[in-house]
């Protein structure tokens, strides 16, 4: 099914200036960025975004990486975008990560993982509207 997901490069893939080459990535499989924009975010939009993981350990050091620096914001849209991505990006922590994907390429450990995805239609819908509140996103 078409779907729709949200994709973030982390301050430390921004830092590499590896934009483009994940860019490619997305474009080379399918995945066409509908919106996207760079943000450095405050400690409340970061804890916000993240509020599901408030009660786990890594919370804060998530918080710390991830208002370190600028990231960049993009909406995918194409045919199972959101499992596609998933696949791309390879396992949370980049040392589990398959070869050849974002993470076992661009990231140096599981805080600084290079990218975030949706994990779920319904995560995909909430992360959207999160950071594009009230855009009206053109598929294409
Ligand atoms: P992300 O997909 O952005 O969602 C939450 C982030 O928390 C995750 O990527 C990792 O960068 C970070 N994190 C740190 N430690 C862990 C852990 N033990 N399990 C899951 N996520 C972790």
């Amino acid at each position: 099914a078409l779907e729709r997901t949200l994709s973030i490069i982390k301050p430390d893939a921004v830092a590499k200036d590896v934009i483009g080459q994940i860019y490619s990535r997305f474009e080379n499989a399918g995945l066409k960025i509908i919106a996207a924009r760079m943000a450095h975010l405050s400690r409340e939009q970061a804890e916000q975004f993240y509020s599901v993981h408030k009660e786990r350990p890594f919370f804060k050091a998530l918080v710390d990486f991830m208002v370190s620096g600028p990231i960049m914001i993009q909406v995918l849209e194409g045919d199972n975008a959101i499992a596609k991505n998933r696949d791309l990006m390879g396992a949370t922590d980049p040392q589990k990560a398959d070869k050849g994907t974002i993470r076992a390429d661009f990231a140096d450990n599981i805080d600084a993982n290079a990218v975030h995805g949706s994990d779920g239609p319904d995560t995909a819908r909430a992360e959207i509207g999160f950071f594009f509140p009230g855009i009206n996103l053109h598929s294409r």
